[in-house]
Protein backbone atom coordinates (compact mmCIF):
# COMPACT_ATOMS: atom_id res chain seq x y z
CA UNK A 1 0.00 0.00 0.00
CA UNK A 2 3.21 2.34 0.40
CA UNK A 3 4.02 1.31 -3.02
CA UNK A 4 7.54 0.46 -2.34
CA UNK A 5 8.32 3.05 -0.40
CA UNK A 6 9.44 3.26 3.35
CA UNK A 7 6.40 5.80 4.75
CA UNK A 8 3.28 6.98 3.34
CA UNK A 9 4.83 10.52 3.23
CA UNK A 10 7.41 9.49 1.10
CA UNK A 11 4.70 8.06 -1.47
CA UNK A 12 2.67 10.65 -1.52
CA UNK A 13 5.71 13.31 -1.69
CA UNK A 14 6.26 11.19 -5.23
CA UNK A 15 2.27 10.75 -5.75
CA UNK A 16 2.33 14.52 -6.33
CA UNK A 17 2.71 14.78 -10.31
CA UNK A 18 0.04 12.28 -10.59
CA UNK A 19 -2.39 14.21 -7.72
CA UNK A 20 -1.92 17.88 -9.93
CA UNK A 21 -2.51 16.18 -13.39
CA UNK A 22 -5.05 14.21 -11.81
CA UNK A 23 -7.00 17.77 -10.35
CA UNK A 24 -6.36 19.10 -14.47
CA UNK A 25 -7.60 16.40 -15.98
CA UNK A 26 -11.26 16.90 -17.02
CA UNK A 27 -11.56 20.42 -17.05
CA UNK A 28 -11.46 21.94 -20.25
CA UNK A 29 -12.96 21.24 -23.58
CA UNK A 30 -12.03 20.52 -27.27
CA UNK A 31 -11.63 24.33 -27.63
CA UNK A 32 -9.36 24.91 -24.35
CA UNK A 33 -12.13 26.55 -22.83
CA UNK A 34 -12.28 25.67 -18.83
CA UNK A 35 -15.42 24.13 -17.76
CA UNK A 36 -16.28 23.47 -13.70
CA UNK A 37 -18.98 21.56 -14.10
CA UNK A 38 -19.39 20.72 -10.18
CA UNK A 39 -19.30 24.09 -9.63
CA UNK A 40 -23.12 24.34 -9.66
CA UNK A 41 -23.43 27.92 -8.47
CA UNK A 42 -25.39 30.25 -11.06
CA UNK A 43 -22.94 31.92 -13.64
CA UNK A 44 -24.62 34.83 -13.18
CA UNK A 45 -24.21 34.99 -9.41
CA UNK A 46 -20.50 34.27 -9.97
CA UNK A 47 -19.95 37.22 -12.06
CA UNK A 48 -21.56 39.37 -9.34
CA UNK A 49 -19.25 38.20 -6.87
CA UNK A 50 -17.37 41.10 -5.66
CA UNK A 51 -15.13 39.71 -2.59
CA UNK A 52 -13.87 36.73 -2.20
CA UNK A 53 -12.83 35.02 1.07
CA UNK A 54 -10.49 31.83 1.79
CA UNK A 55 -11.03 29.79 5.19
CA UNK A 56 -8.86 27.64 6.21
CA UNK A 57 -6.41 26.39 8.65
CA UNK A 58 -2.43 24.82 8.87
CA UNK A 59 -1.45 24.15 5.44
CA UNK A 60 -4.52 24.41 3.27
CA UNK A 61 -4.89 28.08 4.52
CA UNK A 62 -1.12 28.47 2.66
CA UNK A 63 -2.45 26.90 -0.13
CA UNK A 64 -5.22 29.60 0.34
CA UNK A 65 -2.55 32.58 0.35
CA UNK A 66 -0.90 31.34 -3.11
CA UNK A 67 -5.06 31.47 -4.08
CA UNK A 68 -4.93 35.09 -3.19
CA UNK A 69 -2.37 36.03 -5.17
CA UNK A 70 -3.61 34.01 -8.10
CA UNK A 71 -7.04 35.36 -8.16
CA UNK A 72 -6.31 38.97 -7.19
CA UNK A 73 -3.69 39.10 -10.05
CA UNK A 74 -5.43 37.13 -12.73
CA UNK A 75 -9.39 38.31 -11.67
CA UNK A 76 -9.02 41.55 -10.08
CA UNK A 77 -11.13 40.72 -7.83
CA UNK A 78 -10.08 41.37 -3.68
CA UNK A 79 -9.67 38.09 -1.98
CA UNK A 80 -8.97 37.72 1.80
CA UNK A 81 -7.29 34.74 3.61
CA UNK A 82 -8.40 33.79 6.99
CA UNK A 83 -8.17 31.04 9.56
CA UNK A 84 -11.43 29.94 10.02
CA UNK A 85 -11.46 30.10 13.44
CA UNK A 86 -10.34 33.66 13.74
CA UNK A 87 -12.81 34.43 10.92
CA UNK A 88 -15.91 33.07 12.93
CA UNK A 89 -15.14 35.41 15.74
CA UNK A 90 -14.60 38.86 14.60
CA UNK A 91 -18.08 40.05 13.13
CA UNK A 92 -16.81 39.66 9.33
CA UNK A 93 -18.57 41.42 6.68
CA UNK A 94 -20.09 39.49 4.36
CA UNK A 95 -22.64 39.64 2.03
CA UNK A 96 -24.89 37.78 -0.98
CA UNK A 97 -21.64 38.69 -3.44
CA UNK A 98 -19.37 37.46 -1.36
CA UNK A 99 -18.25 34.19 -2.29
CA UNK A 100 -16.32 32.04 0.37
CA UNK A 101 -14.39 29.23 -0.28
CA UNK A 102 -13.02 27.12 1.93
CA UNK A 103 -10.11 24.34 1.49
CA UNK A 104 -10.12 20.94 3.32
CA UNK A 105 -8.02 18.10 2.47
CA UNK A 106 -10.54 16.11 5.10
CA UNK A 107 -13.57 18.13 4.28
CA UNK A 108 -14.01 17.64 8.55
CA UNK A 109 -11.96 20.34 10.29
CA UNK A 110 -14.29 21.12 12.62
CA UNK A 111 -12.92 25.25 12.28
CA UNK A 112 -13.47 25.08 8.44
CA UNK A 113 -17.01 24.22 9.07
CA UNK A 114 -17.94 25.88 11.32
CA UNK A 115 -16.98 29.03 9.73
CA UNK A 116 -18.41 27.63 6.51
CA UNK A 117 -21.68 27.62 8.09
CA UNK A 118 -21.23 30.76 9.63
CA UNK A 119 -20.68 32.52 6.13
CA UNK A 120 -23.70 31.02 4.81
CA UNK A 121 -25.97 31.95 7.69
CA UNK A 122 -24.62 35.39 6.72
CA UNK A 123 -25.95 35.06 3.52
CA UNK A 124 -22.33 34.27 0.88
CA UNK A 125 -22.29 31.63 -1.41
CA UNK A 126 -19.73 28.94 -0.04
CA UNK A 127 -17.13 26.99 -2.79
CA UNK A 128 -15.43 23.99 -1.15
CA UNK A 129 -11.73 22.84 -2.54
CA UNK A 130 -11.77 19.43 -1.01
CA UNK A 131 -10.12 16.28 -1.17
CA UNK A 132 -12.30 14.16 0.43
CA UNK A 133 -15.30 12.97 -1.83
CA UNK A 134 -18.40 13.17 0.81
CA UNK A 135 -17.19 14.56 3.54
CA UNK A 136 -19.04 17.23 5.46
CA UNK A 137 -17.59 20.51 4.41
CA UNK A 138 -18.31 20.03 0.64
CA UNK A 139 -21.52 18.46 1.29
CA UNK A 140 -22.48 21.71 3.17
CA UNK A 141 -21.52 24.07 0.42
CA UNK A 142 -23.13 25.53 -2.34
CA UNK A 143 -20.55 24.20 -4.58
CA UNK A 144 -17.88 21.84 -4.36
CA UNK A 145 -14.18 21.54 -6.61
CA UNK A 146 -12.66 18.65 -5.72
CA UNK A 147 -8.61 18.32 -5.65
CA UNK A 148 -7.52 14.35 -6.94
CA UNK A 149 -4.94 13.82 -4.81
CA UNK A 150 -6.03 10.57 -3.63
CA UNK A 151 -6.38 9.83 -0.34
CA UNK A 152 -3.65 11.34 2.36
CA UNK A 153 -2.74 8.89 5.03
CA UNK A 154 0.36 10.60 6.40
CA UNK A 155 -0.86 13.17 8.92
CA UNK A 156 1.48 16.35 7.30
CA UNK A 157 -0.33 17.32 4.13
CA UNK A 158 1.73 17.18 0.52
CA UNK A 159 0.05 16.39 -2.03
CA UNK A 160 -3.25 17.02 -1.34
CA UNK A 161 -1.33 20.80 -0.92
CA UNK A 162 -0.60 20.99 -4.36
CA UNK A 163 -3.92 19.66 -5.50
CA UNK A 164 -5.16 22.73 -3.49
CA UNK A 165 -3.28 25.06 -5.39
CA UNK A 166 -3.76 23.24 -8.47
CA UNK A 167 -7.60 23.85 -7.81
CA UNK A 168 -7.44 27.69 -6.53
CA UNK A 169 -5.49 28.22 -10.15
CA UNK A 170 -8.01 26.66 -12.13
CA UNK A 171 -10.91 28.54 -9.88
CA UNK A 172 -9.10 32.26 -10.55
CA UNK A 173 -8.65 30.92 -14.11
CA UNK A 174 -12.61 30.28 -14.27
CA UNK A 175 -13.68 33.51 -12.51
CA UNK A 176 -11.49 35.55 -14.95
CA UNK A 177 -12.84 33.74 -17.97
CA UNK A 178 -15.91 34.07 -16.89
CA UNK A 179 -15.66 38.15 -16.22
CA UNK A 180 -13.40 38.31 -19.59
CA UNK A 181 -10.36 39.64 -16.84
CA UNK A 182 -8.28 37.66 -18.95
CA UNK A 183 -7.80 36.87 -22.83
CA UNK A 184 -8.62 33.81 -24.05
CA UNK A 185 -4.98 33.08 -25.01
CA UNK A 186 -3.62 34.00 -21.84
CA UNK A 187 -5.61 31.60 -19.79
CA UNK A 188 -4.53 28.52 -22.69
CA UNK A 189 -0.88 29.42 -22.16
CA UNK A 190 -1.37 29.62 -18.30
CA UNK A 191 -3.09 26.36 -18.60
CA UNK A 192 -0.86 24.43 -20.73
CA UNK A 193 2.22 25.48 -18.27
CA UNK A 194 -0.15 23.95 -15.52
CA UNK A 195 -0.34 20.93 -17.83
CA UNK A 196 3.60 20.98 -17.71
CA UNK A 197 4.09 21.28 -14.46
CA UNK A 198 3.38 17.40 -13.23
CA UNK A 199 6.41 16.39 -15.38
CA UNK A 200 8.32 19.29 -13.91
CA UNK A 201 7.76 17.86 -10.37
CA UNK A 202 8.89 14.67 -11.59
CA UNK A 203 12.09 16.22 -12.26
CA UNK A 204 12.56 17.32 -9.09
CA UNK A 205 11.48 13.96 -7.17
CA UNK A 206 14.07 12.33 -9.56
CA UNK A 207 16.98 14.93 -8.36
CA UNK A 208 16.41 15.18 -4.59
CA UNK A 209 20.23 13.61 -3.83
CA UNK A 210 21.53 16.96 -3.07
CA UNK A 211 18.43 18.10 -0.76
CA UNK A 212 18.52 14.78 1.62
CA UNK A 213 22.27 15.25 1.63
CA UNK A 214 21.81 18.69 3.03
CA UNK A 215 19.11 17.26 5.70
CA UNK A 216 21.08 14.45 7.33
CA UNK A 217 24.03 16.61 7.46
CA UNK A 218 21.64 19.07 9.59
CA UNK A 219 20.11 16.73 11.89
CA UNK A 220 21.73 18.52 14.74
CA UNK A 221 20.17 22.09 13.51
CA UNK A 222 17.87 23.75 16.28
CA UNK A 223 16.21 26.31 14.41
CA UNK A 224 15.35 26.79 10.75
CA UNK A 225 13.96 30.01 9.11
CA UNK A 226 12.45 30.66 5.76
CA UNK A 227 12.39 33.61 3.85
CA UNK A 228 9.58 34.05 0.76
CA UNK A 229 8.29 36.65 -0.84
CA UNK A 230 4.82 37.54 -3.18
CA UNK A 231 3.94 33.26 -3.82
CA UNK A 232 6.92 32.28 -2.38
CA UNK A 233 5.57 33.76 1.00
CA UNK A 234 3.54 30.80 1.41
CA UNK A 235 5.80 28.26 0.28
CA UNK A 236 8.11 29.65 3.02
CA UNK A 237 5.63 29.14 5.83
CA UNK A 238 4.75 25.80 4.88
CA UNK A 239 8.75 24.91 4.51
CA UNK A 240 8.75 25.72 8.17
CA UNK A 241 5.35 24.40 9.04
CA UNK A 242 6.52 21.09 7.98
CA UNK A 243 10.05 20.96 9.81
CA UNK A 244 7.89 21.95 13.05
CA UNK A 245 5.09 18.99 12.53
CA UNK A 246 7.82 16.10 11.24
CA UNK A 247 10.95 17.19 12.90
CA UNK A 248 10.09 18.77 15.94
CA UNK A 249 12.66 21.42 15.14
CA UNK A 250 11.76 25.55 15.45
CA UNK A 251 10.86 26.53 12.36
CA UNK A 252 9.84 30.25 11.12
CA UNK A 253 8.51 31.48 8.00
CA UNK A 254 8.67 35.33 7.13
CA UNK A 255 8.18 37.62 4.43
CA UNK A 256 11.85 38.45 3.18
CA UNK A 257 10.36 42.11 3.29
CA UNK A 258 9.74 41.59 7.39
CA UNK A 259 13.31 40.79 7.61
CA UNK A 260 14.43 44.23 8.44
CA UNK A 261 11.36 44.86 10.43
CA UNK A 262 12.45 42.36 13.80
CA UNK A 263 13.53 38.81 12.60
CA UNK A 264 16.89 39.97 11.37
CA UNK A 265 17.67 40.08 14.71
CA UNK A 266 17.49 35.94 15.18
CA UNK A 267 20.60 36.13 12.59
CA UNK A 268 23.81 34.62 14.29
CA UNK A 269 26.68 32.65 13.46
CA UNK A 270 25.69 29.11 11.74
CA UNK A 271 21.86 30.28 11.56
CA UNK A 272 20.98 28.37 8.72
CA UNK A 273 18.11 30.46 6.74
CA UNK A 274 16.11 28.72 3.64
CA UNK A 275 15.12 31.48 0.78
CA UNK A 276 12.50 30.82 -1.73
CA UNK A 277 13.51 33.04 -4.71
CA UNK A 278 11.13 34.77 -6.96
CA UNK A 279 11.49 34.12 -10.50
CA UNK A 280 13.61 36.27 -12.04
CA UNK A 281 11.05 37.24 -14.33
CA UNK A 282 8.70 38.81 -11.69
CA UNK A 283 7.61 41.77 -12.89
CA UNK A 284 7.93 43.72 -9.60
CA UNK A 285 11.55 42.84 -9.46
CA UNK A 286 11.43 40.90 -6.13
CA UNK A 287 14.46 39.27 -7.27
CA UNK A 288 17.10 41.84 -6.66
CA UNK A 289 15.22 42.41 -3.35
CA UNK A 290 15.78 38.98 -2.07
CA UNK A 291 19.35 38.65 -3.16
CA UNK A 292 19.74 41.63 -0.96
CA UNK A 293 17.94 39.40 2.04
CA UNK A 294 20.63 36.71 1.27
CA UNK A 295 23.04 39.46 1.49
CA UNK A 296 22.16 41.07 4.85
CA UNK A 297 21.74 37.18 6.38
CA UNK A 298 24.84 36.53 5.00
CA UNK A 299 27.06 39.30 6.34
CA UNK A 300 25.88 38.46 9.82
CA UNK A 301 27.19 35.07 9.76
CA UNK A 302 23.59 33.03 8.21
CA UNK A 303 23.87 29.78 5.90
CA UNK A 304 22.06 30.40 3.06
CA UNK A 305 19.91 27.27 1.33
CA UNK A 306 18.30 29.20 -1.89
CA UNK A 307 15.72 27.73 -3.70
CA UNK A 308 15.78 29.12 -7.51
CA UNK A 309 15.09 28.51 -10.76
CA UNK A 310 17.64 26.60 -13.12
CA UNK A 311 18.35 29.74 -15.03
CA UNK A 312 18.53 31.70 -12.39
CA UNK A 313 22.44 32.49 -12.79
CA UNK A 314 22.24 35.77 -11.11
CA UNK A 315 21.27 34.62 -7.38
CA UNK A 316 24.14 31.72 -7.71
CA UNK A 317 26.89 33.45 -6.60
CA UNK A 318 25.42 34.72 -3.14
CA UNK A 319 24.02 31.68 -1.45
CA UNK A 320 25.78 28.82 0.27
CA UNK A 321 23.91 26.45 -1.36
CA UNK A 322 21.42 26.55 -4.30
CA UNK A 323 18.63 23.96 -5.29
CA UNK A 324 17.14 24.27 -8.31
CA UNK A 325 13.89 23.89 -9.41
CA UNK A 326 12.72 23.69 -13.28
CA UNK A 327 10.96 26.93 -14.66
CA UNK A 328 7.63 28.10 -14.56
CA UNK A 329 5.46 31.59 -14.81
CA UNK A 330 6.02 33.25 -11.64
CA UNK A 331 2.76 32.49 -10.50
CA UNK A 332 3.18 28.62 -10.61
CA UNK A 333 6.07 28.32 -9.13
CA UNK A 334 4.80 27.02 -5.37
CA UNK A 335 3.78 23.89 -7.01
CA UNK A 336 7.85 23.37 -7.81
CA UNK A 337 9.49 25.49 -4.80
CA UNK A 338 7.48 23.81 -2.45
CA UNK A 339 8.68 19.93 -3.07
CA UNK A 340 12.30 20.35 -2.26
CA UNK A 341 10.99 21.78 1.31
CA UNK A 342 9.04 18.44 1.99
CA UNK A 343 11.88 16.29 1.13
CA UNK A 344 13.68 18.12 3.24
CA UNK A 345 11.62 18.15 6.28
CA UNK A 346 10.93 14.44 5.50
CA UNK A 347 14.79 13.35 5.16
CA UNK A 348 15.50 15.59 7.99
CA UNK A 349 13.02 13.97 10.63
CA UNK A 350 13.85 10.45 9.36
CA UNK A 351 17.67 10.77 9.76
CA UNK A 352 16.36 12.11 13.46
CA UNK A 353 14.58 8.74 14.01
CA UNK A 354 11.16 9.73 13.93
CA UNK A 355 7.76 8.37 12.56
CA UNK A 356 7.26 10.95 9.60
CA UNK A 357 3.74 9.34 8.83
CA UNK A 358 2.59 10.21 12.44
CA UNK A 359 3.94 13.06 14.29
CA UNK A 360 3.64 13.21 18.13
CA UNK A 361 0.38 15.44 18.85
CA UNK A 362 -1.50 15.62 15.86
CA UNK A 363 -3.97 14.06 14.30
CA UNK A 364 -5.21 13.92 10.44
CA UNK A 365 -7.96 15.21 10.83
CA UNK A 366 -8.86 18.13 12.94
CA UNK A 367 -12.35 17.48 14.23
CA UNK A 368 -12.84 19.48 17.63
CA UNK A 369 -12.60 23.05 17.84
C1 LIG B 1 -0.11 20.24 8.01
C2 LIG B 1 -1.48 19.77 8.10
C3 LIG B 1 -2.51 20.61 8.78
C4 LIG B 1 -3.79 20.65 7.95
C5 LIG B 1 -4.91 21.39 8.71
C6 LIG B 1 -6.17 21.51 7.87
O1 LIG B 1 0.74 19.31 7.43
O2 LIG B 1 -1.77 18.70 7.61
O3 LIG B 1 -2.02 21.90 9.02
O4 LIG B 1 -3.50 21.27 6.73
O5 LIG B 1 -5.19 20.70 9.88
O6 LIG B 1 -6.69 20.26 7.54
P1 LIG B 1 -7.76 20.11 6.40
O7 LIG B 1 -7.11 20.51 5.12
O8 LIG B 1 -8.14 18.65 6.41
O9 LIG B 1 -8.91 21.00 6.74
Amino acid sequence: EKGGYETFMEKEIHDQPQAVQDTLLGRMDAAGTLVLDELRIDPEELKAVNKIIVLACGTSAYAGTVAKYAIEHWCRIPVEVELSHEFRYRDPIIDPNTLVVSISQSGETMDTLMAVRYAKEQGARTVSICNTNGSTIPRESDAVLYTHAGPEIAVASTKAFLAQITAAYLLGLYLAQLNKKLFSGQIKDILADLHAIPGKIQEILDDKEQVKELARSMADTSSVLFLGRNVGYPVAMEGALKLKELAYIHAEGFAAGELKHGPIALIDDGQAVFVVMPSPMDRHSLHAKVVSNIQEVRARGARTFVVAERGDQAVRSHAEVVIEVPETQPMLMPLLTTVPLQIFALELASAKGYDVDQPRNLAKSVTVE
